[in-house]
């Protein structure tokens, strides 16, 4: 079978399955399978046997909605590709914007200390250090299996990866650091039906739910920034798109220069503020 024909059988396979874009997830699977660019694939791949059936099995889990990014084994953020798979958050495009906020700060400092809280698989962490020359990285994360995958992705880059919970990480730089960054867990405990299958049955339930409000996280990260935040140092907490007016709330008291950020499709994403002079 050629590649034209196996994509357009894939294709309505995973679009029957409810696969949200199943052109795309085909090709990507294929050009995984093949080795061929996607851009390429039509003039380009011939699948032998072997490839065939690989691609045969990966659309069918693809269609069980196992995620994409589990069965390719990575994912692309910014400039960046991280390994992930079961045990660990896939990194979205949303955080993208996040961690680009983060950068933006960073490189405003000499020597910036930046803290990444909730780490998953390192994405944020990773970024900055390869984005900001000179800046001294740290980054933490509770959950076991998500650890070593973080741990898998920073090696090597110098952030100073710890396990732990975010909640009393980093004593020893109480005061010191310059930008807090974190994507943590947001969704509220009732919100399971809205969930996608890929969501729900594949990420941690530890990188998901947080509370009633969904906000039992970001009130720890508050507490977290002020401690561990310079004066004049700032933070950023990526949010649920509902929660574009309860996320900033919590930062009303005592904070400066609080603001909702939206994400590229122009929904609530993220809350920063800056400790006060
Ligand atoms: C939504 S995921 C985001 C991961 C990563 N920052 C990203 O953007 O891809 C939230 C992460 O926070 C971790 N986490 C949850 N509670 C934590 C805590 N108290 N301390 C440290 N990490 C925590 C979860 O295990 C999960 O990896």
């Amino acid at each position: 079978m050629n590649a034209r024909s196996l994509l357009s059988d894939a294709e309505a396979q995973l679009a029957e399955a409810g696969v949200a874009s199943p052109r795309v997830d085909a090709e990507l699977l294929l050009s995984h399978v093949t080795g061929v660019p996607r851009s390429l694939l039509l003039v380009a791949a011939r699948p032998n046997e072997l490839q065939h059936r690989s691609f045969t099995e990966l659309v069918e889990a693809r269609a069980r909605r196992v995620p994409l990014q589990h069965l390719t084994g990575s994912t692309a953020f910014r400039f960046v590709d991280l390994e992930v798979g079961p045990g660990v958050f896939i990194p979205r495009p949303e955080t993208e914007v996040l961690a680009g906020w983060a950068v933006e700060q960073a490189v405003l400092v000499d020597e910036p200390v930046v803290v990444d809280l909730c780490t998953g698989s390192g994405a944020i962490a990773l970024s900055i250090v390869q984005e900001v020359p000179g800046a001294v990285v740290h980054a933490v994360e509770l959950d076991e299996p998500a650890f070593g995958w973080a741990q898998r992705n920073l090696a090597g880059t110098g952030v100073d990866l710890r396990l732990g919970d975010a909640a009393d990480a980093f004593a020893d730089l109480d005061g010191q650091v310059d930008v807090v960054v974190s994507n943590p867990p947001y969704i509220p405990l009732d919100a399971w039906e809205s969930v996608a299958p890929e969501v729900r049955d594949h990420d941690p339930s530890l990188a998901l739910w947080s509370g009633d409000d969904g906000l039992d996280a970001m009130r720890m990260i508050e507490s977290t920034a002020w401690r561990l935040l310079k004066v004049g140092g700032a933070v950023g907490v990526e949010h649920a798109d509902a929660q574009g007016e309860s996320a900033p709330a919590v930062f009303a008291a005592r904070w400066s220069d609080v603001r909702d950020q939206p994400d590229l499709a122009g929904r609530p994403r993220f809350v920063t503020a800056r400790k006060p002079r």
